[in-house]
């Protein structure tokens, strides 16, 4: 079996390289190359990237990649059913990829060997006092405006028509593991929603890196991004919303996961996710199952639109921030 070390980056096509490039500086990414068709966006973990903005007529969703171990899981990823053969990534920092394609066609990269990078400086998190555990004596709390600084990706979440196919897709090819279902008793085989972790052993990790939902057609919801804590989250929200951006779902916080969320649209109508105070879960954490409702889906928060499910296909035309528009307006 594969052995998966975490997520990696994303890549996602846009028409306008430069609102996205906007926008995802003020969501908390910074851009750490930049080719005529591409932009890499870090964070300030190790990986030189976390996005890539790739140029195209139209907006697309490109392919998800996920690190593994070794290259001799590289080799072993070669010889999977449909798979190319290993070759050189084209980013900062080198390394090599295997493409996969999942049940419904998407490119799912599996790389190795980037090299990492220094880490950026990042707020620390702040010491809280809570109620009965008081941990910040004599000193003040100032976490300071600005964007979220994105730490990593965190996770993707994909709208499925064929769920059964997927979920034996991404559970046995890259050995992922079901924290929780999401399904109508009693027909448990069946679940209308999976969230998936990765398999490390008795290591931590997300409670899911891929979300898999039932939907009418096949399509990337969205992929999220931990940031600091929830004033990070707050504070990013405020400057978002102070650079003319209009939020889309949050903050509020998630049931199954237990993260804390926002989500904004981007100016090609994706939907993308700030997360911090997540679940951690192990080999040894068992599955849960939960009705599907409402209450399943978050446990505060704005009321949820109905357009949630739809992601980004809802975005019939683009999303630009309203000073932007002001100044055409102007202009
Ligand atoms: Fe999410």
């Amino acid at each position: 079996m594969l052995q998966i070390k975490d997520i990696n980056h994303v890549l996602y096509r846009h028409p306008d390289l430069g609102v996205v490039e906007r926008f995802l500086t003020d969501f908390g990414l910074v851009v750490m190359h930049r080719t005529e068709q591409r932009l890499y966006f870090r964070g300030t973990c190790s990986l030189p990237y976390v996005y890539i903005a790739e140029k195209a007529s139209e907006a697309s969703f490109g392919a998800i990649a996920f690190a593994v171990e070794s290259l001799d899981d590289l080799h072993q990823a070669s010889r999977l059913p449909g798979a190319s053969v290993i070759r050189a990534l084209e980013g900062p920092g080198g390394g090599q990829y295997v493409a996969l394609h999942d049940p419904s066609g998407r490119r799912i990269e599996l790389v190795h060997g980037i090299e990492a990078v220094g880490t950026l400086p990042q707020r620390a998190a702040l010491t809280l006092n809570s109620a009965h555990h008081k941990q910040r004596f004599g000193d003040v709390q100032r976490p300071g405006k600005g964007a979220a600084q994105v730490l990593r990706l965190g996770h993707a979440a994909i709208g499925v028509q064929d769920m059964p196919r997927h979920l034996a897709w991404y559970q046995q090819m890259l050995g992922m593991l079901p924290s929780d279902l999401v399904v109508e008793e009693p027909d448990r085989d069946r679940p209308s929603a999976a969230f998936l972790r990765l398999n490390r052993g008795s290591a931590w990790t997300d409670h899911h890196t891929i979300a898999l939902f039932q939907a009418p057609k096949d399509f990337v919801h969205h992929v999220s991004f931990e940031v600091q804590d929830f004033d990070a989250q707050c504070l990013g929200h405020e400057w978002m919303t102070l650079q003319g951006w209009s939020p889309f779902w949050g903050v509020g916080r998630h049931m199954l996961g237990s993260q804390i969320f926002d989500y904004w649209r981007d100016p090609s109508g994706n939907l993308i996710e700030h997360f911090t105070d997540g679940d951690l879960f192990n080999q040894d954490s068992p599955s849960g199952y939960t009705q599907a409702c409402d209450a399943s889906l978050y446990q505060w928060g704005p009321p949820m639109s109905v357009e949630f499910f739809l992601g980004g296909e809802c975005a019939a035309e683009q999303t630009v921030p309203r000073s932007t528009s002001d100044r055409q307006r102007r202009s």
